[in-house]
């Protein structure tokens, strides 16, 4: 064994305004294989995360929601910690940007930074919401887009054409916050001069530190010259306020990086390492972040630029993955193809889905896509066919015939295979170390088939019905333990649980690495209890049901989507005054002159009334007909410029064609009272 390493890991730290999902997890659980793959190597491997906690997003989130900011963090903190521990990512230490530890790295950086003279300030020009009094970032201002009239596009860029902008571009603007027409207003900015560190900076990424992907792309964002960058954000702001600046605060991005430092100091007051050991400039230890492709402009440009200038060591290297499609396409919400860690949790094995992004993962940034057939298809196939097989064909022998005691000596051939087994560790752990899970899940399984083979071959089954076969027998089902046993220890990075499972099974305390050079001979076992069981394509359909429900159930404002802040209080009293109806919807057709509207005829039991609603993106007319919903039946009636309107209908969605109309029960009846 070479001399151990001192390795410090990082995943990116994951929003706290939003669930886990699977496409986040394709990066915890690469990381966590590597981790764990490092601890059992024998090296000295801390792997560190936090919530991102700063930000727009989630200051409105939590005003929508009614609590502070403090308090949505905190519970999203809890949330995200129980899907990562779900799913077995095991962090040595999980903290939050929000933070005294990253206050004060923050503040130190920004010192530093700021005492070099690479800060500088600027004027800008932005949007700002008159009725809320606040700046807007560009996601949350939506219009008509400039170039191609499609509505509804937000600030930055358009979904429709592709075309991006500027905010002050789009036709009509409106401020998601609050729906005003947002104003331009100057304010003084604090930037980061990144054109400082361009000669550090184009040295760094030509110096083995990135993935050629990676690499080339950064060549382009040289050639087209580096931004000073936009590090401050004026009030109100959920962050850290800028050290000497009035009601300034440092932009999300600035302190987000900062929080490994900050979650990795957390874990030396915890633990009694030094710091600086890690971080200062001539620290001996490795340093590796774990990123997805869309954040490569911070972590190899933004982040190494402003380690360097406030005096610290900069990255070993980043390792960038692509992202995560399900059957071929975006995750997507009305497919209940968007799904949540814990809606996977609570239908189906952890374990299966870590082996199968393994067995899709390797060293690129390219795509992955979770093909559902194919997931079923593998798992089965190959952990429960062709891995937990052999001990389950193997294990009731050595229990019921040999006191579940291993054979002591083996023949030349069967040491000759275990040897094979061995043998491979070295290959297989390279390829750990390199992030090509994939080729190693394909070697180990390669095995595996050596192993089914070894065990058709020498047919324990029928060695069990041949007298004075005794010691035949004894070899195969031991040999055949063995070899299982070898597999685990390869695949525990993956199989945590399992691994470990096994490892009980085997009645031994630790697996190391080099544990699977050594057989257990003359070992006395455990009785085997099934480690994993099939998978059902039922219960992958079972689970994407649950998750279109719980995603409806829950339609939560994500980034993406328009934030609704909670209306003024209202009391029982003027809510009393409301008069819902069950109507029945006798006719319906679409307004040709509005792209939005329906035309609908309502029976309310005491005769017919005639609404517009809004909700034209989301059904066809005649599929309406006929079916109830309840309609706010005493609102004044309104002039629209295509007739009367006499009421409202209740709908509830986030737009577009997930909105819905309320649809009671077939007991109810037109006219009757809502309550
Ligand atoms: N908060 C920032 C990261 C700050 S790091 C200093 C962020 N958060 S995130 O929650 O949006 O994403 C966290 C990680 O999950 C990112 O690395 C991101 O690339 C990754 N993924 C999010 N969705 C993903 C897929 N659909 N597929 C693969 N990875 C994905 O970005
Ligand atoms: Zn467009």
């Amino acid at each position: 064994m070479t001399q151990a390493r001192k390795i410090l890991i990082t995943s990116a730290l994951p929003y706290a305004n939003g669930p886990i999902h699977l496409g986040h997890l394709v990066e915890y659980i690469q990381t966590d294989i590597w981790s764990r793959f490092q601890k059992q190597r024998g090296h000295h491997c801390i792997y560190v995360c936090a919530d991102d906690a700063h930000g727009t997003p989630i200051m409105l989130r939590a005003q929508s929601e009614g609590i502070s900011p403090e308090q949505l963090i905190a519970r999203v903190s809890e949330e995200h910690q129980r899907d990562f521990a779900g799913f077995h990512i095991e962090f040595d230490q999980y903290h939050s940007t929000h933070s005294d530890e990253n206050r004060h790295y923050s503040s130190f950086i920004y010192n530093q930074l700021k005492a070099n003279n690479h800060i500088s300030r600027k004027t800008i020009k932005q949007a700002f919401d008159p009725e809320k009094n606040m700046f807007l970032p560009d996601r949350f201002i939506k219009g008509t887009c400039p170039k191609c009239g499609a509505e509804d596009q937000y600030g930055d860029n358009c979904e429709v054409c592709g075309a991006t902008y500027s905010p002050t571009e789009l036709k009509n603007p409106k401020s998601v916050v609050s729906g005003a027409t947002p104003i331009e207003k100057d304010s003084e900015h604090l930037f980061f001069e990144l054109g400082h560190f361009e000669p550090m900076l184009k040295d760094w990424t030509q110096g083995g530190h990135l993935q050629s992907q990676i690499a080339n792309k950064l060549n382009e964002w040289f050639e087209s010259g580096l931004q000073k960058w936009d590090i401050s954000r004026d009030a109100p702001y959920f962050g850290f306020e800028i050290p000497g600046e009035d009601n300034k605060f440092f932009y999300v991005w600035l302190d987000a990086p900062i929080g490994y430092l900050a979650s990795f100091k957390k874990y030396c007051d915890r633990n009694q390492v030094n710091f600086d050991d890690y971080w200062a400039k001539d620290s001996d230890a490795e340093l590796y972040h774990f990123i997805g492709k869309d954040i490569v402009y911070f972590h190899a440009l933004f982040f190494p630029a402003m380690l360097a200038g406030a005096g610290f060591r900069t990255p070993s290297a980043i390792f960038a993955h692509g992202f995560l499609t399900v059957d071929g396409a975006k995750m997507s919400k009305s497919r209940g193809t968007f799904i949540m860690a814990s809606t996977y949790l609570k239908h189906l094995n952890p374990e299966y889905l870590r082996y199968y992004f393994a067995t899709k993962l390797n060293s690129r940034i390219d795509d992955l896509d979770l093909n559902l057939d194919d997931f079923v298809q593998r798992v089965n196939s190959d952990l429960i066919g062709k891995v937990v097989n052999i001990a389950s064909r193997c294990a009731g022998f050595v229990s019921k015939r040999f006191d579940g005691k291993l054979n002591q000596a083996w023949s030349s051939e069967a040491q000759a295979l275990f040897q094979q087994f061995a043998d491979q560790g070295d290959a297989i752990a390279e390829l750990y170390e390199k992030r090509e899970y994939g080729q190693a899940m394909r070697d180990i399984m390669a095995l595996a088939d050596k192993a089914n083979e070894y065990i058709a071959e020498t047919a324990p089954w029928v060695l069990a019905k041949q007298e004075g076969k005794d010691a035949e027998l004894h070899e195969s089902v031991s040999l055949g333990l063995n070899l299982f046993r070898v597999l685990m220890i390869y695949l525990a990075p993956v199989l945590p649980e399992t691994a470990q499972k096994a490892r009980e099974f085997f009645n031994e305390n630790v697996w190391d690495w080099s544990s699977a050079n050594t057989p257990l001979l003359g070992h006395q076992i455990q009785t085997y209890q099934a480690l994993l069981t099939r998978l059902d394509m039922t219960q992958v359909d079972k689970m994407l049901e649950d998750s279109k429900q719980t995603l409806q159930a829950t339609q939560q404002p994500a980034a993406d989507s328009a934030i609704d802040p909670i209306a003024p209080e209202i009391t029982i009293d003027d809510f009393a005054k409301i008069d819902l109806r069950i109507a029945k919807i006798v006719n319906a057709e679409a307004v040709p002159e509005a792209n939005k509207l329906l035309k609908l005829t309502l029976d309310i039991g005491l005769g017919e009334r005639q609404v517009f609603a809004g909700i034209k993106s989301a059904y066809e007319p005649e599929d309406l007909i006929g079916k109830l919903t309840v309609m706010v039946a005493n609102l004044a009636p309104r002039k629209m410029r295509f007739g009367l309107s006499g009421g409202m209908v209740l709908a509830a969605g986030p737009g577009g064609k997930d909105l819905f109309i309320l649809n009671p029960d077939d007991g109810a009846q037109p006219g009757m009272r809502v309550k």
